[in-house]
């Protein structure tokens, strides 16, 4: 009986732990919400989706991928010497927690040497561009 009690225990706090690994919510956002356009591993495809892997313009524009995230983009920009100009759609449902576990999922997973960002940077990242309804005139 004690046995058994000690083993649903374990069972718990493993259960526990996973649910609140940041950086397996960023995979499993990441996987939800990003995967289909930027590839499973990060690769983009094609002319219509930029990489997220060793990507030159994630790595100069970490902060402002909270932006991004939330509020989409619609410009043309260069990633690794590749122009890209189809819009992102913003995906407003995703919390300042949710998005910081992505950017730290994408920043250790697929771009070494990125740093790892706080909750309360990402925070006042999206503090400016709190009032942003516009898609093309976020500050990213
Ligand atoms: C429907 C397709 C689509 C989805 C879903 C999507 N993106 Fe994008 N993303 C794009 C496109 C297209 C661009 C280029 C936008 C432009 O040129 O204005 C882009 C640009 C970016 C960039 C900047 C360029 C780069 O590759 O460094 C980042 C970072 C990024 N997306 C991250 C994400 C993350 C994180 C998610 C999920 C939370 C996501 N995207 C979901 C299509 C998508």
């Amino acid at each position: 009986m004690k046995v058994r009690m000690v083993l649903i225990l374990f069972a718990a706090t493993l259960f526990w732990a996973c649910n609140h690994n940041p950086f397996r919510q960023g995979e499993i956002l990441y996987g939800n919400f990003c995967a289909s356009c930027h590839g499973e591993s990060g690769e983009g495809f094609r002319d219509l989706y930029p990489p997220v892997q060793n990507a030159d313009y994630f790595f100069q524009n970490q902060l402002a991928t909270a932006c991004l995230i939330r509020h989409g983009m619609e410009q043309k920009i260069t990633v690794n010497g590749k122009v890209y100009e189809q819009p992102m759609s913003a995906i407003p449902q995703l919390n300042a927690i949710e998005i910081c576990n992505i950017i730290n999922f994408l920043s250790h997973q697929w771009n070494p040497g990125m740093q790892t960002v706080t909750i309360d940077q990402v925070k006042e990242q999206l503090e400016t561009c709190r009032d942003t309804t516009r898609r093309n005139s976020i500050p990213y």
